[in-house]
């Protein structure tokens, strides 16, 4: 069997490692210890875009919090019309390096496209600039609602986060958030601050409908 290969590492803001691995030709971002993603499972991080861009306008405006190994920004990519913007908020310098170095096979290397502007900063803060605004918000930076990478991550679970996104929102507009796990509680949370449509999907990080299993959330701005 081929030896794990440490490729590179950084540190978080809060001090706790990112490291980058190589297997086999398959790449994995560890954090603090944690698997953060990797090349081997993309189907569920694809989903979330497929649900939440189906039928966009002419020059529509998705913005997506957490690159990762660019599979969401592809999968966007993908449903976006010629004129449209994906706007990739990643917080970590590291991973824009990487994704432009060994991990930019892996999803086609979609910082490439025209049509991709990439925002280098902690997605809590970059959504604040955004006023009626965008036709989606994507978001897998954690976990989920419950969030395990970084506790700032919360405040966008939180109703006032929540509130937020929606008001960046143009009407109609929908947010789509990953979750590693079915939060029960969750749909009626978005009811509660304002959104209408809500869905929760299940995905498994297969496309052949095995391997973990996790939740999409869905929610339109009215
Ligand atoms: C699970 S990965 C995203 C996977 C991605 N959907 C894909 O298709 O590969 C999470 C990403 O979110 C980033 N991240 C975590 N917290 C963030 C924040 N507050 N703002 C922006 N990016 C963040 C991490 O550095 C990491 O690149």
């Amino acid at each position: 069997m081929r030896p794990r290969i440490k490729l590179a590492s950084d540190c978080l803001p809060d001090g706790r490692p990112i490291e980058l691995f190589e297997h086999d030709g398959h790449h994995e971002i560890r954090c603090g210890g944690l698997s953060l993603m990797g090349s081997r499972m993309r189907h569920s991080e694809e989903e979330l875009a497929r649900l939440a861009c189906q039928g966009l306008r002419s020059g529509a405006r998705v913005l997506i919090g957490g690159l990762g190994l660019g599979f969401t920004l592809r999968a966007t990519l993908d449903l976006l019309p010629p004129d449209g913007t994906a706007i990739q908020v990643e917080l970590m310098a590291a991973v824009v390096e990487w994704n432009r170095g060994p991990l930019g096979h892996h999803a086609d290397h979609p910082l490439d496209d025209l049509r991709t502007e990439l925002v280098l900063a902690d997605v809590t803060k970059a959504v604040r600039r955004y006023e009626d605004d965008l036709d989606a918000i994507l978001l897998d930076v954690d976990n989920g609602p419950n969030p395990l990478v970084a506790e700032e991550n919360a405040w966008l679970y939180k109703p006032v986060g929540l509130q937020r996104m929606r008001r960046a929102l143009r009407p109609g507009g929908c947010l789509a958030i990953w979750s590693s796990e079915e939060v029960p509680s969750f749909p009626a949370r978005l009811r509660k601050e304002g959104f209408c449509d809500v869905e929760a999907h299940r995905v498994t990080a297969r496309p052949n409908g095995k391997g973990p299993r996790h939740a999409v959330f869905l929610g339109r701005r009215p």
